[in-house]
């Protein structure tokens, strides 16, 4: 049985506005905040207790998940009265932590989407008797992460920051955001300031000639922090290109592409495909089609719109004929008709756009 501590103190920024009312691990992914699919996963792999680093509209997690019984977790929370950055925010939950010292603690971030093997990472992290150990997952174009070079026995050699010119890309190798650390080595991160695990906890671990250890898995990995990865995540995980235990069944009529959920309502000609979610309420008027894109409660989508690649907030209103393309639109926004909002688009929440107002595209 393991310990874990989960990261979700986050402001989420790059998912504004989706994350002015939701913090960033609580909106609904293939029909559930996104955190359940990790505490199922991270409790399916041994994990019975986990503790929460919150600080972001920290109030919202503990008023969902409660004590966690009714996931077979045992759940305590910590708030941070102001935000630490990541290594700050776990030293500062170390308190609550029951793990001896020479025993493992599990690190998440609350943004992953992941198959990675849980069991197996502990594993190595004790048997090489590391002192942290990362899951690293490579990636086609590195250009946006930190940089985990290893040396041929799993060791990391570096933190490298993001690469600036192409000659810095040593490795396709990138910090997955999840670790195992003694737990003796979070009681070591420094209190009461920000600190951060990349730039500060982990280059300074190397320094000391602490074991630090790299574990290469190409499982399914995606980090939801942008909106097209949301919405990617969201669809993959409807799709079964990802799996989890905690997707909820369907409504009563089968979408062999979407999960509609229970009390959605979609018209008998409109399209709802490629891993779409249509959360409770929400309504797909006829002739639309909506395409691998998130709709969450009570959102209304007119007649003959076309959805593709979006997330549509609460209770949103897209009018009829109007084209969203890679486009976000906060809870309670309206468009009205006849609108094109393509990629990069964002609709504040609770604004109103007229009907033939928008013809935006960040592309062009
Ligand atoms: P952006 O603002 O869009 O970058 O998102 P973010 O800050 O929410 O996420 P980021 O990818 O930077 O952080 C990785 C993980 O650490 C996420 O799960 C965050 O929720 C969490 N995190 C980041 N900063 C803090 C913090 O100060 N405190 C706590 N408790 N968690 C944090």
């Amino acid at each position: 049985m393991t310990e874990a501590i989960l990261l979700v103190g986050g402001k989420g920024t790059r998912l504004r506005p989706l994350t002015v009312n939701t913090p960033k691990p609580m909106l609904p992914v293939a029909g559930v905040p996104f955190l359940t699919h990790q505490l199922v996963r991270a409790k399916d792999a041994g994990v019975h207790r986990v503790v929460f680093a919150t600080a972001y509209k920290a109030e919202v997690f503990e008023e969902y998940f409660g004590d966690g019984s009714d996931l077979g977790l045992e759940l305590v929370y910590v708030t941070e009265d102001v935000p630490l950055d990541t290594a700050g925010a776990i030293r500062n939950v170390a308190d609550k932590l029951t793990s001896a010292p020479d025993e493992p603690v599990l690190v998440f971030n609350g943004d992953i989407l992941s198959g990675v093997d849980i069991r197996a990472l502990v594993e190595a992290h004790r048997s090489r008797e590391a002192d942290v150990t990362l899951h690293l997952s490579r990636v086609t174009d590195p250009r946006p992460f930190g940089l985990v070079p290893t040396d041929a026995e799993g060791w990391v050699k570096a933190f490298l920051e993001k690469p600036q010119r192409p000659e810095d890309i040593v490795t396709d190798q990138i910090n997955a955001g999840c670790y195992v650390f003694q737990r003796r080595r979070i009681d070591e991160i420094p209190t009461g300031r920000r600190v951060s695990v990349e730039r500060e906890t982990f280059p300074g671990l190397l320094a000391s000639g602490a074991k630090v250890l790299g574990v290469v898995e190409q499982s399914y990995w995606l980090d939801l922090g942008t909106p097209t990865a949301f919405a990617k995540g969201s669809a993959d995980l409807v799709m079964g290109i990802v799996t989890s235990s905690a997707v909820p069944g369907p409504d009563e009529r089968e979408y062999e592409e979407a999960l509609v959920l229970a009390g959605a309502s979609i018209a008998p000609d409109a399209v709802v495909d490629a891993g779409t979610t249509v959360g409770s309420g929400a309504v797909v008027s006829a002739g639309a089609r909506v395409s691998a894109s998130v709709l969450d409660t009570g959102a209304i989508i007119g007649a003959g719109a076309r959805v593709t690649g979006s997330i549509v907030g609460r209770g949103a209103r897209v009018g009829a004929g109007t084209v969203l393309d890679g486009a976000v639109v906060g809870d309670g926004a309206v468009i009205g008709a006849d609108n094109e909002l393509l990629a990069g688009a964002r609709v504040w929440c609770g604004a109103v756009i007229p009907e033939k107002a928008v013809r935006f595209s960040s592309d062009e």
